[in-house]
């Protein structure tokens, strides 16, 4: 088509932007920038005609709209190579892809939750009361299912392995040449909300609509140098221009801009070649989902030192100048699904023919020894006080992103929800799982522990017991709910009756929870079993040191309750005064992540194994990331958490 030629005399630059990030305006600052730039002074004019589109949307201010070249067939692979690829063309394919299966199937999400429900997928997830924070989490298919038209969610993810036999390579880079130079395939999948900043990719981007419709607008690299990308702090290759109100005054050079303009419907494809600076916008279409292949022809992030943007876009431009004219296709793969082209042609690119990973990531649980000789994760999740419903959701939901450590409670439906689970779970069997059980105060005296033991072992479907805790040394009304304890026996005789069913081997360590220094003391001088644990309350402000500095140097292990601080909640006003704390907020903001996993990883970092009750599924998986992440990045945010107000 004549009305880009003048753009495309000679060869063009492009590059690209990874996996292209589609937040809004801030989701620079989860990426780290790889240029440093130096900021250029822009004298903003006021121009004394009127400014065409000014504080509009994005394209309202060119002159002239320009159309890419479209097509209603498929270039043969040596074509795209010769004029698209190797000169920086961006070109639409429409329709060609009305046949993929993908394209018939995937537009229902019955489909999609029967077919690719237990695969695991990259989630981003915007928090919509605080629009600079949002978090990245693993989630099956399912939990996006039911949560994507409720939440801010976007998959920006590998596709998985039954999506890829769905899928047949574009017939433009079906051909293995093209295979040596992948990168990635990738599902983008949200509600229909979504819109990209500008920017631009670091790689060769092939975009197919799969379900619902999108809106590009692209300029070409070197017009790039109006869109003021080097004043953006946050990374390389976005423009900081709020694309939804241009401000002329402060970005007058945007004028000066040649906009392409593209719509993308079902089953159509956009070429955007690397550099090429784009802006998109689903537009409509529930579940909106599109496949990109990315292919990585120039590798300039690798072979154009990192500078600014403009001396980026200038080396990638001679990059794609020195590729050869010409390409031969000599492994033709036409009409081939991804599953078979990944599955015989690995070796071309192994590590860009790549699945999503089938489940979540269980090797970032950490385990400590206990006295008795097992080992017990340092975090798992509380179940005391679920409805069976709740329960049921919750822990499967959990087991699935890789916890392994549950705490029940005997005076609710919990021991009876875990153990039908443990039996039927294909993710965790028994043998995987640790399992703490308790013996409710009403139950203190030889006999009385002993069916109590009995009654849970036989609700959790299962012959031996992780760790059982005396819940509490006697029948405190204040503490715990006791009326049914008419005339319970004493602690000391029910940790005879747990030592007895420990060394017959139905117990594998003991424990105790809610003792007192004193009563500490007392039970070491009788116990002819190790005690394993103590349970007690630990929260930013009880902290309960003396206690803790007692199991330290006695080798108990210290497990936390009440610690996110919901007890405060209840005695001293309605909020949580931890949890919803600006403090614990602002950390929050800092490590990227939600309040709970501050709190749980200071805990952690106090030698403390925390089993936090949630059954939002969200919160589930956010308490996780306090084990990958690290406090000390900021001082201030740990001298912070040290300072709290608190009775030690
Ligand atoms: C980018 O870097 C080059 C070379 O260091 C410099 O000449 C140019 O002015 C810089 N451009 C911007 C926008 O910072
Ligand atoms: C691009 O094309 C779409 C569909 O024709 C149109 O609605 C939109 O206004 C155009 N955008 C610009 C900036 O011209
Ligand atoms: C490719 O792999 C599939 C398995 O996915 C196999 O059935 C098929 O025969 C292979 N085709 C070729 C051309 O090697
Ligand atoms: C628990 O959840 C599973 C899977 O969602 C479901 O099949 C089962 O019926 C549920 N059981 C109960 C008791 O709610
Ligand atoms: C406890 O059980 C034993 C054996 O079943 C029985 O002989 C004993 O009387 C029971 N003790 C009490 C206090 O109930
Ligand atoms: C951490 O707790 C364990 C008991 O689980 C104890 O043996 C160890 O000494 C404690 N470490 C520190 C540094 O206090
Ligand atoms: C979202 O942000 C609000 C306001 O900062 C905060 O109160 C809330 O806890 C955040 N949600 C999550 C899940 O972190």
């Amino acid at each position: 088509m004549e009305t880009m030629t003048h753009f495309y005399a000679g060869v063009f630059p492009v590059f690209l932007a990874l996996a292209c990030v589609f937040w809004g305006p801030n989701i620079g600052e989860f990426f780290p920038r790889f240029s440093s730039s130096t900021k250029e002074d822009s004298t903003p004019t006021t121009a004394n005609n009127v400014l065409k589109g000014h504080m509009e949307k994005f394209g309202n201010q060119a002159e002239k709209i320009y159309d890419i070249i479209t097509l209603d067939y498929f270039p043969d692979p040596e074509v795209f190579y010769r004029d698209y690829m190797r000169k920086s063309v961006p070109l639409v394919v429409k329709g060609a892809l009305k046949h993929w299966p993908a394209v018939q199937k995937w537009k229902s999400e019955d489909f999609l939750r029967e077919k690719f429900g237990d695969s695991v997928f990259m989630v981003n997830m915007k928090n919509i009361t605080d629009a600079y924070h949002s978090y990245t989490m693993p989630m099956s298919m399912t939990d996006f299912l039911d949560d994507f038209k409720k939440r801010k969610v976007y998959m920006d993810s590998l596709i998985s392995e039954k999506m890829a036999e769905d899928l047949t390579l574009p017939d433009f880079v079906a051909c293995g040449e093209y295979m040596e130079m992948l990168k990635m395939i990738a599902i983008f999948f949200n509600s229909g909300w979504s819109r990209s900043d500008i920017h631009f990719d670091v790689s060769e981007t092939i975009f197919a609509q799969v379900t619902g419709g999108r809106q590009w607008l692209l300029t070409t690299p070197t017009d790039g140098k109006y869109l003021y990308s080097d004043e953006f702090p946050y990374h390389s290759g976005t423009s900081p221009v709020n694309w939804e109100a241009i401000d002329l005054v402060k970005y007058p050079d945007v004028s000066k801009i040649a906009i392409y303009n593209a719509t993308l419907d079902v089953g159509d494809v956009i070429y955007v070649p690397e550099g090429w600076w784009h802006q998109a916008k689903v537009t409509g279409g529930i579940p909106n989902i599109a496949i990109a292949v990315f292919i990585d022809f120039l590798h300039c992030l690798k072979n154009a030192p990192p500078s600014n943007d403009s001396v980026f876009i200038d080396n990638c431009i001679k990059l794609r100048e020195d590729k050869p004219r010409e390409m031969k296709c000599n492994m033709p793969l036409n009409g081939m699904t991804v599953k078979e082209v990944y599955d015989n042609y690995s070796h071309l690119k192994p590590q860009a023919m790549k699945f999503t990973i089938p489940e979540f990531r269980k090797d970032i649980f950490e385990y400590q020894p206990l006295k008795s000789g097992y080992s017990m994760p340092t975090l798992g999740l509380g179940l005391g006080g679920m409805s069976p419903e709740e329960a049921n959701r919750s822990i499967r939901h959990a087991m699935r992103h890789g916890y392994r450590f549950f705490d029940t409670d005997s005076e609710d439906e919990t021991e009876a929800t875990l153990g039908y689970i443990m039996g039927d779970n294909p993710y965790c069997k028994r043998e995987d799982v640790f399992v703490i059980a308790k013996v409710h105060p009403k139950n203190l005296g030889r006999n009385a522990t002993k069916s109590s033991v009995e009654r849970s072992m036989k609700r959790l479907n299962t012959d031996y017991i992780d760790l059982i805790l005396i819940k509490a040394p006697s029948c405190d009304k204040e503490m715990i709910d006791c009326k049914a304890a008419e005339n319970p026996g004493t602690w000391q005789e029910s940790w005879q009756a747990l030592e007895d069913m420990s060394k017959a081997g139905s117990i594998r360590s003991l424990g105790v929870s809610n003792f007192n220094i004193l009563q500490m003391e007392e039970l070491l001088t009788m116990t002819t079993v190790p005690v394993s644990a103590l349970q007690a309350r630990f929260d930013l402000m009880k902290r309960n040191t003396k206690l803790r500095e007692f199991c330290n140097k006695n080798g108990i292990r210290f497990i936390a309750h009440s610690l996110l601080g919901f007890k405060w909640a209840k005695s001293s006003s309605k909020t949580n005064p931890i949890l919803h704390s600006q403090m614990v907020g602002f950390a929050a903001r800092f490590y990227r992540t939600g309040p709970a996993s501050v709190l749980i990883r200071y805990a952690l970092e106090k030698n403390i194994t925390v089993v936090p009750k949630s059954s939002n599924r969200l919160h589930i998986v956010l308490n996780k990331n306090s084990l990958i992440m690290n406090l000390r990045e900021s001082k201030d945010a740990l001298d912070a958490l040290d300072n709290f107000p608190h009775i030690p």
